[in-house]
């Protein structure tokens, strides 16, 4: 069973940094970034969120549990459209998005994140589609994919943590439930 970490807060400065790629790809890193994948786990089960006090997630990136590297994890169930059920998992090493739509996308809901106990309302406008190269742990090596809408959404929002950036930066204070024309609202 994961450890179940101690979540750092958008208080302490450390999230506010830029982190180190990880260099070279160690077992440690990757025992790391499969152990953050149990934490979401455990945070999406009902049982033992409860018990152990973890907030429900669906992203998670290394600076949140104190290790300054660029590394994530993404993981959450969704029904397709014919009503099966997959699973997006997402662990991944130094993550670049190597390309990006035009389009952009917002969560009609907000965003939220384990790092952030306030509540900050407002669109947070992101790209629609994103092509992310990344040393994929589930595959043991470098790979190449396209998300989309709700996926790219969480993934941009990990691999901003890596740049110490946190989702309520990018609200517009003066305009927070702006529209902006042909958007997607998902
Ligand atoms: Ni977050």
């Amino acid at each position: 069973m994961s450890k179940y970490y101690k979540i750092v807060k958008d208080n302490i400065k450390s999230l506010r940094e830029r982190c180190l790629p990880v260099d070279p790809i160690d077992q440690k890193t990757i025992d790391l970034v499969n152990a953050m994948k149990d934490y979401l786990i455990a945070s999406q089960d009902p049982t033992v969120n409860e018990k152990y006090h973890l907030r429900e997630g669906v992203g998670l990136a290394a600076p949140q549990i104190g290790h300054n590297i660029r590394a994530l994890v993404v993981y959450y169930k969704q029904v397709d459209n014919e009503g099966k059920e997959v699973i997006i998992d997402h662990r991944l090493i130094n993550p670049k998005i190597i390309s990006e739509s035009i389009k952009l996308c917002y969560l009609q809901g907000g965003e939220g994140c384990l790092s952030v106990d306030d509540e900050h309302q407002g669109y947070i406008y992101r790209k629609n589609k994103i092509i992310v190269k990344a040393f994929d742990v589930a595959l043991g090596k470098e790979n190449i994919f396209t998300a989309y809408g709700y996926e790219a959404v969480v993934l941009q929002h990990e691999i901003d943590h890596l740049d110490g950036i946190l989702f309520y930066d990018h609200i517009d204070k003066k305009d927070p439930f702006k529209i902006i024309d042909g958007s997607v609202r998902l």
